[in-house]
């Protein structure tokens, strides 16, 4: 089955969440149904289901999936509760990076929590409001995408780094939204996808799903921006988001900052694409992010094979920091924030 069927990646149906198996991708489509809370906690912590909104949809998923297990034995209203809020918290630990994730799951406590009546009656709200959550997802998107399309350039070339497509979401994409819209208005422009080592979401998602849309893609390793960018073969950059400090500084996936830098080297413009639910307006700034660690596996192995020498030191952040002031602008379902970011940002009221 191909992606141009308009699946969703992620799903609420029959009393389980349907996600897209992304560690089986470009080699394997299939879709996997996960049961109980502790299989989501798996879930996101492996990366079948991975991307800062898509994780998002899957905690809220999540909590639907805890109350209905504790339904079965608790019908103290207090008591269910308690049990639902560390279940909450422990599906929340599963990725400390994309703040969707927290964003999501404390919705969904805060509307168990807001819910009168009985534990039945907090179980059916929080299972509506993960459907709810899950199709707003692909609403905001396809509005970040009118907003955005409006940056891109006449017969562009645009270069984007990890995957913040439609996989990375419920659907449409957030950057990769971006290019869908402007694509659909102009179908002479190009994307220039980093392959994004060490998980290669960039290789393996961002290009198995923009050629199914016949989206013109080429595919470069991430040491290649600057050259292409000397060469004036890039126009503009743009990326997702896995959270944003309330100065506008931004994580995302790690490799970013470089092509950051490099735009900014080059005089091109170098725009994040996200919705609101990945701005944190807790923390003032990005030194305050926490930064995954992932396994050395992804680095020492390529497709299961040894790649480097057996004793070497290795370490593995999977996200880096973009500093505010190398961002040309933020493109968000209420409109693009321009620097100063520390005020765009407060004026959402968010
Ligand atoms: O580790 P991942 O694959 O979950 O990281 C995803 C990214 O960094 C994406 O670029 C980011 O979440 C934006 S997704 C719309």
């Amino acid at each position: 089955m191909s992606f141009k069927s308009k699946i969703k990646t992620i799903e609420w149906k029959d009393n389980c969440s349907k996600m897209i198996d992304q560690t089986l991708l470009p080699y394997e489509f299939k879709t996997v149904d996960i049961k109980t809370s502790e299989e989501m906690y798996k879930a996101i912590k492996n990366m079948i289901i991975r991307g800062a909104p898509a994780i998002g949809i899957a905690g809220a998923h999540g909590v639907a999936l805890a109350s209905m297990e504790l339904s079965k034995n608790i019908t103290n209203r207090d008591e269910f509760l308690k049990e639902l809020q560390k279940k909450s918290d422990y599906i929340k630990s599963s990725r400390p990076t994309a703040v969707n994730l927290m964003w999501a799951v404390n919705k969904q406590m805060d509307l168990a929590k807001k819910t009168q009546g009985s534990v039945y009656d907090i179980v059916n709200a929080v299972i509506e409001n993960g459907i709810l959550l899950e199709n707003e997802d692909i609403k905001i998107n396809k509005t970040m995408g009118d907003f955005g399309a409006e940056v891109v350039p006449k017969g562009a070339t645009i270069l984007t780094h990890c995957n913040a497509g439609a996989l990375a979401t419920v659907g449409y994409g957030t950057a990769l939204g971006v290019i869908r819209s402007a694509y659909a208005k102009d179908p002479t422009i190009k994307v220039f996808a980093d392959e994004t080592r060490p998980r290669q979401q960039g290789a393996r998602l961002t290009t198995w799903e923009l050629t199914q849309d016949g989206i013109p893609t080429t595919l470069i390793t991430d040491g290649m921006c600057s050259y292409f960018m000397s060469k004036g073969m890039i126009d503009l950059v743009i990326v997702g988001a896995d959270r944003i400090a309330a100065n506008g500084d931004t994580a995302n996936k790690i490799g970013t900052f470089t092509v950051a830098i490099a735009a900014k080297y080059h005089n091109i413009p170098f725009y994040i694409a996200a919705p609101l639910s990945t701005i944190d307006t807790s923390i003032n700034s990005g030194n305050e992010i926490p930064i995954e660690e992932r396994s050395h596996e992804e680095v020492t192995h390529i497709n299961g094979d040894w790649i480097c020498a057996k004793d070497v030191n290795i370490i593995n952040p999977g996200f880096d920091v973009t500093p505010n002031e190398l961002i040309t602008g933020i493109i968000t379902e209420k409109g693009i924030l321009r620097p100063n970011f520390k005020d765009s940002i407060k004026n959402l009221k968010i």
